[in-house]
């Protein structure tokens, strides 16, 4: 059962202020990423299409003059700590299970390592997948951050999301009772 749709967080102010900032356009096409990739890894897809639409919901704007400062960003940043708790409340608000919630919060954490210290990180397939849709939608010096989508094109297309996820959920959930 899902609690939660990618419709409903969209339509949340939260949603509308953060993940237009960071861009609407890249989230959906992570969102659909991740629906793919978490049929090839066997992950939870409403876990997974939820985290990859939400990963960059915690990003600040790093500008100097007018222009965005990639130094500034690297110097700084914090989005995948501030993501994790922003999606975290957003869903317990909106009535996510605890355990999905943090399930999906852990995978925005550690989507990136860009604000870490060196080392390495072991990711469970939940979390490879929402690193993977990330990757899978970047583009060269962010660009991808400031790609456009409209407001009817991404409802339809999150709800396009929505069907598929309700569809695949219920496959999932069969076959992993299955294999115990
Ligand atoms: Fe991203």
């Amino acid at each position: 059962m899902r609690y939660v749709t990618l419709t409903q967080l969209f339509e949340h102010p939260i949603t509308q202020k953060y993940v237009k900032r960071s861009g609407m356009a890249h989230a959906i096409a992570c969102a659909y990423h991740a629906y793919r990739l978490a049929k090839k890894y066997n992950v939870n897809p409403d876990h997974a299409t939820k985290a990859a639409f939400l990963h960059d919901i915690g990003h600040y704007t790093w500008y100097r003059n007018g222009q965005w400062d990639y130094d500034l960003y690297k110097e700084n940043d914090i989005h995948a700590i501030k993501g994790a708790e922003r999606a975290h409340k957003l869903l317990i608000r909106l009535g996510e299970h605890p355990r999905s919630a943090k399930s999906i919060a852990l995978a925005i954490l550690l989507h990136t390592d860009s604000y870490l210290p060196q080392g390495e990180l072991h990711l469970n397939p939940l979390q490879q997948v929402v690193a993977k849709a990330d990757e899978a939608d970047e583009e060269p010096s962010g660009e991808h951050h400031y790609r456009q989508i409209s407001d009817m094109r991404a409802k339809r297309m999150l709800h396009a999301l929505d069907e598929k996820v309700n569809n695949a959920l219920s496959n999932w959930h069969s076959a992993n009772e299955q294999s115990g």
